[in-house]
């Protein structure tokens, strides 16, 4: 039994929004999606998808993206990204209820993977614009989008908190703990929700939302104050789900 993760899926198969013209990994990336969960996936698993699943911007434009999900191996668990118009937080429930036994969403609730507690949520973090001397320096900033970007980092942390609460009142002592945007942005070090993290000793923080190689190393990889952080999209995994727990 083990738990993976991959975010960013970005399927359009009802849609139709190519996705080659962001660089070469993405040819055919719902193939290589197929291919290497059926090789790493085993149906006991765990593999939670960290947002980003469809272009649909409604439910219904989104059915054939959210069947493909279905048809991969394992217990599929999904967190909310940027891009999931189809998912309002607040009707997470109904979700649950109609994928019930299919897919679970992740949102204002937990899972269990064995002695550990799953909860998520999509996260925030400021993304500039951001200013730049001729030398490529930093400048400045935009200060009134930062100013909404912490009001978003509020609610995100208030629906993560919740989720927290959730867990440790059931009895868990033991944290995954996944978002969707990076925990911190380019001018951080730490974050609400590394602060988070390190309040309950999660084991882990898993996260996605980055494309690019000159995105991937926007925030944290590896181990710091004692939390591991994985970045898991899709583009930077050349879509092979990455292994959190054994
Ligand atoms: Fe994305
Ligand atoms: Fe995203």
């Amino acid at each position: 039994m083990a738990l993976y993760a991959l975010g960013d899926l970005h399927l359009s198969f009802q849609t139709h929004k190519p996705m080659d013209a962001f660089g070469r990994v993405w040819k055919n990336h719902e193939k290589k999606i197929k291919k290497y969960t059926a090789q790493i996936v085993a149906p006991e698993d765990t593999l939670v998808l960290i947002g980003d699943h469809s272009w649909g911007r409604k439910l219904s434009e989104c059915r054939e993206d959210l069947a493909f999900i279905e048809g991969l191996p394992g217990r599929k668990i999904l967190l909310r990204g940027n891009h999931d118009m189809f998912w309002d937080a607040k009707k997470t429930d109904r979700l649950n209820a109609e994928y019930a036994g299919r897919l679970f969403f992740l949102q204002n609730n937990f899972a269990v993977y064995q002695d550990y507690a799953l909860v998520g949520t999509k996260g925030y973090t400021f993304e500039g614009p951001f200013y730049l001397d001729p030398w490529g320096n930093l400048t400045g900033w935009d200060e009134e989008r930062e100013a909404q970007a912490e009001k978003l980092v509020e609610r995100e942390m208030a629906r993560l908190r919740d989720s927290f609460s959730q867990a440790s009142d059931a009895g868990f002592r033991k944290f995954i703990m996944f978002l969707h945007y990076p925990p911190t942005n380019i001018l951080e070090k730490t974050s609400p929700f590394t602060d988070i993290a390190q309040e309950y000793g999660v084991s882990a923080v898993v996260y996605s939302h980055c494309h690019g190689a000159r995105r991937f190393g926007d925030s944290i990889r590896g181990t710091f104050h004692g939390v591991r952080y994985l970045l898991v999209s899709g583009d930077y995994l050349d879509f092979k789900p990455a292994l959190v727990l054994p």
